[in-house]
C-alpha cells in the first residue's frame, strides 16, 4: 500500500519510527514532513498528505500531531478525504469497516508509538464492511459535489 506520512513538530517524534515501521511492514511511504522538530503548523502537512489520498497518488494518509485531532480536522476538508482522530485498536477498526476512512490522525503526546503502530496495522489491513455503510458514507460524501456543496438545506420552516 502506498501511504503518506506527515506530522506537526508535536507528532515528529513518532513520524520517522511510523514511517520505518511501515516500511518494515511492506508499505512505500511517502514522506511530507517535516524534516526536523522545529515548530510549525499542522495545517500545511496534513492538507500535503490529504492532496496525494484525495488524487490517489496514496491510498491512505498518516497524520501525527499532539493529540491527532486539528491534523486530522484540517485533512478532511479535502474533498475525497474521511480522516478521523483516533486513539485506540477498537476505534481504528470501525472507522475502516464502517466509515472507510482513508487519513488517520495519531497522537504523538497522549498514544505510545507501540500503541500507534498496532492502530496503524488495523488502519492498513481493515476492509470497509460496505453494504448500508457503503450508502452512509455515500450520504457523507455528498458535500465533494458541486452542486450539493453550499447550498443551504431547506428545512421546511
Ligand atoms: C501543537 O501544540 C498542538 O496544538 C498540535 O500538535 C495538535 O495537537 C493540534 O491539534
Amino acid at each position: 500500500m502506498r501511504v503518506a506520512i506527515a506530522s506537526d513538530h508535536a507528532g515528529f517524534v513518532q513520524k520517522d519510527p511510523l514511517a520505518d515501521y511501515l516500511r518494515v511492514k511492506g508499505h512505500e511511504v511517502i514522506d511530507c514532513g517535516p524534516r526536523t522538530d522545529d515548530r510549525c503548523d499542522y495545517p500545511d502537512f496534513a492538507d500535503k498528505v490529504a492532496r496525494l489520498v484525495a488524487c490517489g497518488e496514496a491510498d491512505r494518509g498518516v497524520l501525527v500531531c499532539g493529540t491527532g485531532l486539528g491534523i486530522a480536522m484540517t485533512a478532511d476538508k479535502v474533498a475525497g478525504v474521511r480522516a478521523v482522530p483516533i486513539q485506540t485498536v477498537d476505534f481504528a477498526r470501525l472507522c475502516r469497516e464502517h466509515n472507510d476512512a482513508n487519513v488517520i490522525g495519531l497522537s504523538g503526546r497522549f498514544v505510545s508509538l507501540e500503541d500507534n503502530e498496532a492502530i496503524l496495522d488495523v488502519f492498513l489491513t481493515t476492509e470497509f464492511a460496505g453494504g448500508r455503510h457503503a450508502e452512509r458514507v455515500a450520504k457523507m460524501m455528498r458535500e465533494d459535489d458541486p452542486e450539493f456543496a453550499g447550498v443551504p438545506l431547506d428545512f421546511g420552516m
